[in-house]
């Protein structure tokens, strides 16, 4: 999700008002998402690296964070989501690790869809915390053989199917350190739409982009 700031600038407002703006477009998606049959949806939220942002925008965006899901938990019983949050988050204050347990506890059972938060989150930090766990498990059974599934049951995804498609918004054309091990054969879609305009209708747009894709995994057809 990128360009809530721009969003808002276009518009002369601060860069506050981009993100309550881009609240609602992940309402959109996620409601277009249960309407399609989505499985699960992801959104990256907020990465290790967007810490170094000025103190009052992390406050902000976390106080959005913690209202959204207070707000929406309803929304989730009512459509069977599970919610879940992944990422480094022995970072976020006591308060907001509280009240994403409780919500993570009172849908755990939700089966219809799953929405994914990634909070606090670096694809190279997952592969590192990993990596440590790994490193642990070798040293009590020393010279096993590591298959890539091993090792992918230590990343915070553990139990999620990879990314089929991911979107980036906004026009820029990086990954961010979003899911680096879990992307290797995700399909990438790029707007330039900003993130609080993408809605419904652009949501839709890249779903067609992506299944007009010819999907190989490195083989041939
Ligand atoms: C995305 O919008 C929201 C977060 C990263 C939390 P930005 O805040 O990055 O918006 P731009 O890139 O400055 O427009
Ligand atoms: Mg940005």
């Amino acid at each position: 999700m990128d360009g809530n700031g721009r969003w808002a600038k276009q518009r002369g407002k601060d860069r506050v008002y981009g993100h309550f703006e881009g609240v609602e477009s992940v309402r959109a998606v996620m409601e277009a998402s249960v309407e399609w049959g989505i499985r699960y949806v992801s959104f990256f939220a907020f990465s290790e690296e967007n810490w170094g942002r000025p103190e009052s925008e992390v406050n902000t965006l976390m106080e959005l964070m913690a209202s959204a899901m207070v707000r929406e938990l309803d929304n989730f019983q009512r459509n069977n989501i599970r919610f879940v949050v992944v990422g480094n988050l022995a970072r976020l204050s006591e308060s907001l690790r509280q009240g994403i347990d409780h919500l993570m506890s009172v849908t755990a059972a939700n089966d219809r869809m799953t929405m994914i938060v990634f909070l606090s989150y670096s694809g190279q930090w997952d592969i590192l915390q990993a990596a440590q766990k790994m490193a642990h498990d070798l040293i009590e059974n020393p010279g096993r053989e590591v298959r890539p599934e091993d090792f992918t049951r230590h990343l915070v995804t553990a139990g999620f199917p990879d990314p089929d498609l991911l979107i980036r918004t906004s026009g820029e054309k990086r990954i961010s350190n979003f899911m680096l091990w879990q992307t290797a054969y995700t399909e990438f879609v790029f707007t330039d739409t900003l993130w609080p305009d993408f809605r419904r209708e652009s949501y839709r747009a890249a779903l067609e982009e992506y299944a007009s894709r010819d999907r190989r995994f490195g083989k041939i057809k």
